[in-house]
């Protein structure tokens, strides 16, 4: 192997579309052993069709260090989870990065175009607190929405190191609430969503329900909302 334990080189990626890992509860600063490989495209970035939804959203996060891990994916939870990769040796794969990601592993443009010929790497990743300075919790439309009688949406840039377990789509008349669906990945629904504007309200977990908290926007999504817009919560968490 040409390269070697010392040599890891660590980058951050968001994960799009992955698998969980069983032991990393209580593992707040050890890393997972597994391996990454690459999907092979055109554009050497992200991907625009990942399975949590983000759409072409997925394919510029950071830069196209975009990732696939089937486990982390936790059936959707485990979208816009940021994860920490470096390269060494071992075990199964879990991480589908992009070529753009994978090759960052290196640290010269020889040592990547190696890297890339080996197709799959050994890896150790943790999962790490995503940061988007500069940026709220935005909301897009899904383009499958058809105004107003079925409302999706993605949620984009979502910081720290929770999951969005639970979604409200609230009325902001009398703030009746109803629980949404996650439909897949990042991706909730509603059919018949009430009219007026509306507030959606997430449920941030860590995992330790007593910890679980309520996020409650500052801006409404407004009542003639668009298939396909953005629109800015005016929150972020950390
Ligand atoms: C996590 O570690 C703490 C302190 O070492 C321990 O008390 C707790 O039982 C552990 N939790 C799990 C789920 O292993
Ligand atoms: C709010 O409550 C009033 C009185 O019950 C009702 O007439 C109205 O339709 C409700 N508004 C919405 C948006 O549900
Ligand atoms: C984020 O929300 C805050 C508070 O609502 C607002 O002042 C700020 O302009 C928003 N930032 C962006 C980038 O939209």
């Amino acid at each position: 192997m040409a390269f070697s334990l010392q040599n890891l080189l660590y980058l951050s990626i968001c994960l799009l579309l992955l698998i969980s890992v069983a032991n990393a509860q209580n593992c707040s600063d050890c890393f997972v052993h597994s391996r990454a490989s690459y999907y092979p495209n055109s554009d050497a970035q992200g991907t625009d069709n990942g399975a949590c939804g983000f759409g072409a959203f997925g394919a510029t996060v950071n830069g196209g260090d975009v990732s696939t891990a089937s486990e982390l994916y936790r059936d959707g939870v485990g979208c816009g989870a940021c994860y920490q990769v470096g390269k060494m040796h071992q075990q199964h794969t879990d991480f589908i990065l992009s070529e753009h990601a994978f090759s960052k592993m290196a640290q010269t443009t020889d040592a990547a175009a190696s890297l890339r010929s080996l197709g799959v790497v050994d890896i150790e990743y943790q999962r790490i607190s995503c940061s988007y300075p500069g940026k709220n919790i935005t909301f897009k439309i899904d383009e499958s929405s058809n105004y107003p009688s079925y409302l999706a949406f993605a949620i984009y840039y979502q910081q720290g190191e929770k999951d969005i377990t639970a979604v409200q789509l609230c009325e902001t008349q009398n703030f009746t609430c109803k629980l949404l669906q996650r439909d897949h990945g990042a991706v909730w629904t509603s059919t018949s969503p009430p009219s007026g504007p509306l507030s959606i309200r997430m449920l941030f977990s860590d995992g330790d329900y007593a910890d679980d908290t309520w996020v409650v926007p500052v801006n409404n999504i407004p009542q003639d909302w668009k298939s396909e817009a953005i629109y800015d919560s005016g929150v972020q968490v950390s």
